[in-house]
């Protein structure tokens, strides 16, 4: 399809392949020197004390699940509206994710209200999902989670950059998992990082990623280990040094990428007040800094939303829904809800929900196309 406006589009140049370049001539290809530099300048970045970083971000959301050491029989709450690998790393383990619903119409992130619904004797941890780069409510969600036990695992693969109250998403809770694939702030193509203040999560996180293996090839390259032990039932979710050279330069153009996505915001926010209030846009307001990765709009109840998104296409604007719910997914039909809270918020914007164009190379004019192909679609 040839789109006049993509729903996103990447910021790569000659800087990513001079990178890639040198990691080849350099002759050490799997996790090394460019690796460590990467973990520690993302770990900055947020401000967290480790970082770990791994081939994606479902790999992260797995090994945190593991080293937080959620197992069958546990149950883990999760949002609805979200990535289906957010709940699919719970499930890998053996537990239960548990649906809770999103706070309101404006606000797409988890619902502390329907968290505490969802509590039983058997919940281990709560994953939330920094929707569109908006931060949860954190402060409310730490102090449950506090007060009863529970770990907090942030997926913060829509985050990048984005901060509450000063803290970097994703080190608000016990770990946090980002992504890198290819539609997001910062991309390797694939790719992923773990963060945690906790120095034993840390080893644990690192033992894990590479079958739990207590020395690796980069230390027998370095001539600081001849052999190794193998102290845990890890996997091989291990980075590149080629993605590695490649995060680091996108790294640097991060916060400059993600002004630049602000800014298409705060135009779409402006001209699309025209269409407001049969359109809805959500997160009106939000706290803290937000990373801008996706533009969600809501269509009016009874609209039709593929004749919506038919008539952008026709115009040649991609569209995209963020999400289908996953508890309505056919692979999750099997987990017994019968017991649990509605999902009415969720419920509700689901079917309603249209995500427009945002990259950080939108340019003022593709802001006003878009909205006119949204005029357009609405007639
Ligand atoms: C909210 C969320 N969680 C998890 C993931 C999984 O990331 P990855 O593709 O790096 O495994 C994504 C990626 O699309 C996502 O958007």
């Amino acid at each position: 399809m040839d789109w006049l406006i993509p729903l996103g589009d990447i910021d790569f140049g000659e800087e990513e392949e001079s990178a890639v370049l040198g990691v080849l001539r350099s002759r050490w290809l799997t996790m090394g020197g460019v690796s460590q530099s990467f973990e520690r300048e993302f770990a900055d970045m947020v401000g967290a004390r480790h970082g770990i970083a791994v081939n994606n971000a479902t790999a992260a959301l797995h090994l945190a699940c593991v080293a937080c050491g959620i197992g069958p029989g546990d149950e883990v709450i999760v949002p609805s509206l979200t990535f289906v690998a957010t709940a699919n790393a719970v499930r890998y383990t053996g537990a239960t994710p548990v649906f809770a619903d999103v706070v309101s119409e404006d606000d797409l992130t988890i619902s502390v209200e329907s968290i505490e619904k969802c509590l039983t004797e058997k919940t281990r941890a709560i994953i939330v999902m920094h929707y569109g780069g908006y931060a949860c409510d954190m402060p409310a969600i730490t102090a449950f989670a506090d007060q009863h036990g529970l770990a907090v695992i942030e997926d913060a693969a829509h985050s990048a950059g984005a901060s509450l109250e000063g803290r970097g998403l994703g080190s608000w809770g016990k770990v946090g998992c980002y992504s890198f694939f290819s539609n997001k702030n910062m991309t390797t193509g694939e790719g992923g990082m773990l963060v945690t203040d906790d120095d034993a999560m840390s080893d644990k996180l690192r033992n894990l990623r590479s079958h739990g293996m207590t020395a690796m090839t980069w230390e027998r390259h370095k001539g600081h280990a001849w052999s190794y032990d193998v102290t845990a039932l890890g996997y091989n979710y291990r980075i590149d040094e080629i993605h590695s050279a490649i995060g680091r330069v996108q790294l640097a153009k991060l916060a400059r990428n993600n002004a630049r996505r602000a800014q298409a915001v705060a135009q779409y926010n402006d001209l699309l007040q025209e269409l407001v209030p049969a359109v809805q846009v959500p997160f009106q307001s939000y706290r803290g800094v937000s990373a801008f990765h996706i533009f969600p709009i809501l269509l009016p109840k009874g609209k039709d939303r593929l004749a919506f998104m038919e008539s952008m296409k026709a115009q040649r604007v991609q569209t995209s829904i963020h999400y289908p719910p996953v508890h309505k997914f056919s692979a999750y039909a099997g987990l017994d809800r019968s017991s649990r809270p509605s999902l009415p918020v969720t419920e509700e914007v689901v079917g309603r929900e249209v995500t427009l164009p945002l990259y950080p190379g939108l340019t003022e004019n593709d802001v006003l196309t878009v909205v006119q192909a949204v005029k357009q679609a609405m007639n």
